[in-house]
């Protein structure tokens, strides 16, 4: 029979790599428990309206990478290929407009996105996001953005940069987009042929063409943040006067795009020089008017969302932490014997072992020193010969003062 093997671009989590990733999880939500935030989780599989809705339908996720499937009732469902609109929709269904403002909400969840797999790039992948709802003032902004660089350089991301932007309001935003496809189509014949087919559903991913002749039009392209309304403009003056108060460095990127259509007014992105073609370790935005198009009321909102597997990638290889073993039980003979004295050992909250594999004495001894465990119990009947491996030193205990005595120890 042919051997079985994971999807591409899917991967396995083994125990080495899940004790690294326990280890991100574990600072990363402590970092923002402390900032008020609270976890939510939200299924796998939404009602695939939520994403053609909220995500836009011109999107390439929506239009290319969704894993959609019929229910068998003659339902769409989708896996989710992000986490934003899945929040905001639970946001709604709960009725948490009635909460004090901002509530604020992280996940650590696995999404899906039919991509052309490559390094950093996966079908399946995991992120770390979070959601800030009901608040437009720009210091919940910058509160984000200090929170997602305060994590990454806890986590030993490096070579970070940040580059932010504005988007203004969804009605700047249309007037800019019709302008922006007039120009394209007036330069049409210099454009990469994927590009020009983009201009009427999104002529704002032009700026994300790395072909020469695009790019060259591109440079002349009359730019949205030039064209900010008064507000939007203040209110994008105060989020950087934030970040600068911070400490948090970052540059303005008029040309900045992300590939989802809710985002108005602020939008940035997180990368790393650490990683190769697939830079992006993080990135985010404003969201004013999701929750209202998801049926709920007018009600601003901002977040982000890091990739789990870049933030491994860009901060190097971490040490793997393998639990200690307090004691390794071992026997020959009576098999009870030693199954009661780790049933004891572990009831006392010490990190026991028992033989499992059949070896013989010696090769016990060698496993125990393998683990690096400090004592090798040696369980005989009713007596331990108690060998501390660390001081090279051994006695004879009796069974019922054995977990004493290691205790002690
Ligand atoms: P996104 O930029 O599509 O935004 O994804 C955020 C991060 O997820 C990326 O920066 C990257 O680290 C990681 N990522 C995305 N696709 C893949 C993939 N195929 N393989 C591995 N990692 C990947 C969002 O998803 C928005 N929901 C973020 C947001 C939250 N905006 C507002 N709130």
């Amino acid at each position: 029979m042919s051997k079985l093997t994971a999807p591409r671009g899917t991967f396995d989590i083994l125990p080495e790599q899940a004790s690294v990733r326990a280890g991100v999880e574990r600072t990363a939500s402590e970092l923002l428990e402390r900032a008020g935030y609270g976890r939510i989780e939200t299924p796998s599989f939404e009602a695939t309206e939520l994403f053609t809705r909220g995500v836009g339908e011109a999107t390439d996720i929506v239009r290319k990478e969704m894993y959609s499937f019929d229910d068998g009732s003659g339902r769409s469902l989708t896996l989710r290929p992000e986490g934003t609109a899945p929040v905001c929709r639970a946001y709604v269904q709960h009725g948490m407009h009635k909460l004090p403002a901002p509530v604020r909400l992280y996940y650590l969840s696995s999404f899906f996105r039919a991509e052309r797999p490559q390094a950093g790039r996966y079908r399946q992948f995991w992120q770390l996001g979070i959601e800030a709802l009901g608040s437009e003032d720009p210091a919940v902004d910058a509160e984000t953005i200090v929170l997602l660089a305060t994590i990454l350089a806890t986590l030993g991301v490096t070579g970070v940069r940040l580059r932010i932007s504005s988007l203004g309001s969804p009605a700047t935003r249309a007037a800019y987009s019709e302008d922006l496809g007039t120009y394209l189509r007036a330069n049409a014949p210099r454009l990469a042929p994927a590009v020009r087919e983009r201009i009427d559903q999104n002529p704002l991913r032009a700026f994300d063409s790395d072909d020469p002749g695009t790019r060259e039009v591109m440079a002349g392209a009359p730019r949205l943040l030039d064209r900010l309304e008064r507000e939007d403009a203040e209110h994008f003056a105060a989020v950087r006067e934030l970040l600068t108060r911070a400490g948090v460095a970052h540059e303005i990127d008029p040309t900045l795009v992300r590939g989802l259509d809710y985002y108005t007014r602020t939008l940035f992105e997180f990368t790393s020089d650490a990683l190769g073609a697939q830079s992006g370790v993080a990135g985010g935005g404003r969201y004013d008017g999701l929750v209202e198009q998801l049926g709920g009321p007018p009600t601003p909102g901002i977040g982000w969302a890091a990739g789990i597997e870049r933030i491994m990638l860009a901060s190097g290889e971490h040490p793997v932490t393998v639990a200690a073993v307090d004691v390794y039980v071992a026997f020959e003979a009576g098999r009870a014997d030693a199954f009661a004295a780790l049933t004891a050992l572990r009831e006392a909250g010490l990190a026991v072992q028992m033989e499992l594999g059949g070896r013989s004495l010696k090769g016990q001894l060698k496993q125990a020193d393998r683990l690096g465990a400090r004592f090798f119990a040696h369980v005989e009947g009713g007596s331990v010969r108690l060998r501390d491996l660390l001081a090279g030193t051994e006695e004879t205990v009796d069974g019922r003062d054995l977990v004493d005595h290691v205790v002690r120890s």
